[in-house]
């Protein structure tokens, strides 16, 4: 039987028509196919491999911690030196109200956390979400998420949940002394990146400091350098009370954070104790590779550059008159079409030109780019070049 066979058979499937490349191995902007071809990564496995694919200094830690010791305990019971070194350096790099790091598995668990903890440190019960966000999957993160034609099935979800407008000012008034939370990717990514406006970023903020509610900033896409910051949230001058992390985190590995102050974060000890567990949460291998991840990010990553060649890029593919619109925040980009078989036409004859493009789970008429950001230049006009003919080439 092919293995492609075999993989539809025996592996669990979330969609009717999976990519089905082989993998052999990944390195930098590249993934290598089991028959001999290679494709420029222009997703980086949905905006994970942001220092690009098995970087050495994050290979190297996991073979370090690997010799060491893999899981000795659960909850954050020892004290293990990956997970500490790894929560130092990332409240390292964080305003000082970020300064306690708990460590989960994935994005949809440290929101998943995150709103837990908003109601237990606030005692109230509501929270407040925006439409056209994507806060993960689980029951919790997709109550709190826009997509209503995702969460229908699966009704009940969680009740208290108010959905306010993306950057409407007028609606943060619905916000009260009843809020015990809100949840906001401060660039939305799933939703076709969607830029918020620094007064509304800022309005939102003021709100929440009036009426206790606390604001918990979901940067699972948007952190760790993909908007041109290392963080989204330095762009617009506020910091959130909870900042919840995951995907590129890892360098490649699973994890996902939450992060918040100390004084916060102790409310899991008690009433009642073990507020929030996870068994693998702080995985010491995990663990390694995030810091080294971080490392990568404070020394090697220019994020001038960052800048400087998202624009290009956006500047190249942007030049089609078959673009109707262009998002892009860093190397964070949507390219609005036509229609949403125009976009799949074109993710499918750049997968054949070899570049992987990619869809928005939310948002059909735009493709979506989030390379690695320390691609270089000549990749980026290599891609520029790729996307422009996979778009000519497919025109009617
Ligand atoms: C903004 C945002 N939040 C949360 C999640 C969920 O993260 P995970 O898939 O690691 O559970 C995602 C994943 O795409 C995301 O983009």
């Amino acid at each position: 039987m092919e293995i492609s066979e075999r993989f539809l058979q025996r592996q669990g499937q979330t969609s009717p028509f999976p990519f089905l490349l082989e993998i052999e191995r990944a390195e930098g902007l590249y993934i290598y196919t089991t028959d001999g071809n290679s494709y420029m990564d222009m997703i980086a496995g949905v905006a994970v491999n942001n220092i690009g694919h098995n970087h050495p200094r994050v290979v190297q830690a996991i073979h370090e911690q690997t010799d060491r010791h893999l899981h000795v305990m659960v909850y954050g019971e020892f004290v293990q030196r990956s997970p500490l070194n790894f929560a130092e350096k990332l409240t390292s790099l964080l305003p000082e109200s970020l300064n306690c790091v708990y460590p989960v598995n994935s994005g949809t668990e440290a929101n998943e956390a995150a709103l837990k903890l908003v109601k237990r440190v606030t005692g109230r019960t509501e929270l407040v979400s925006f439409r056209g966000s994507y806060h993960g999957s689980t029951h919790g993160s997709m109550s709190v998420s826009g997509n209503e034609a995702k969460k229908e099935a699966f009704r009940p979800l969680l009740p208290d949940v108010r959905f306010l407008g993306f950057n409407a000012i007028d609606d943060l008034n619905q916000i009260t002394d009843k809020t015990a939370g809100v949840i906001i990717e401060t660039v939305q990514g799933d939703a076709g990146v969607r830029v918020p406006d620094l007064n509304f970023l800022q309005s939102l903020r003021k709100r929440c400091d009036e009426t206790g509610a606390l604001l918990i900033f979901d940067e699972i896409q948007c952190g760790m350098g993909r908007t041109g910051k290392r963080f989204a949230f330095e762009h617009f001058g506020i910091i959130p009370d909870i900042l919840t992390l995951g995907k590129a985190l890892g360098g490649g590995m699973p994890i996902g954070a939450l992060v918040a102050s100390q004084k916060h974060l102790q409310q899991f000890t008690h009433n009642p104790m073990l507020g929030h567990i996870t068994t693998f949460g702080g995985h010491p291998v995990v663990c390694a590779a995030a810091e080294a991840c971080l490392h990568v990010m404070q020394h090697e990553i220019d994020f001038k550059e960052v800048e400087r060649l998202g624009a290009l890029l956006e500047n190249r593919v942007s030049k089609s008159s078959e673009i109707m619109e262009t998002r892009r925040m860093g190397m964070m980009f949507a390219f609005d079409m036509e229609s949403p078989e125009r976009v799949e036409k074109v993710v499918k004859k750049c997968l054949e030109k070899g570049l992987i493009a990619f869809w928005f789970l939310s948002h059909p008429y735009s493709f979506r780019l989030s390379p690695p950001i320390n691609i270089s230049q000549e990749e980026i006009e290599k891609a520029g070049a790729i996307i422009l003919e996979a778009i000519e080439e497919t025109a009617v």
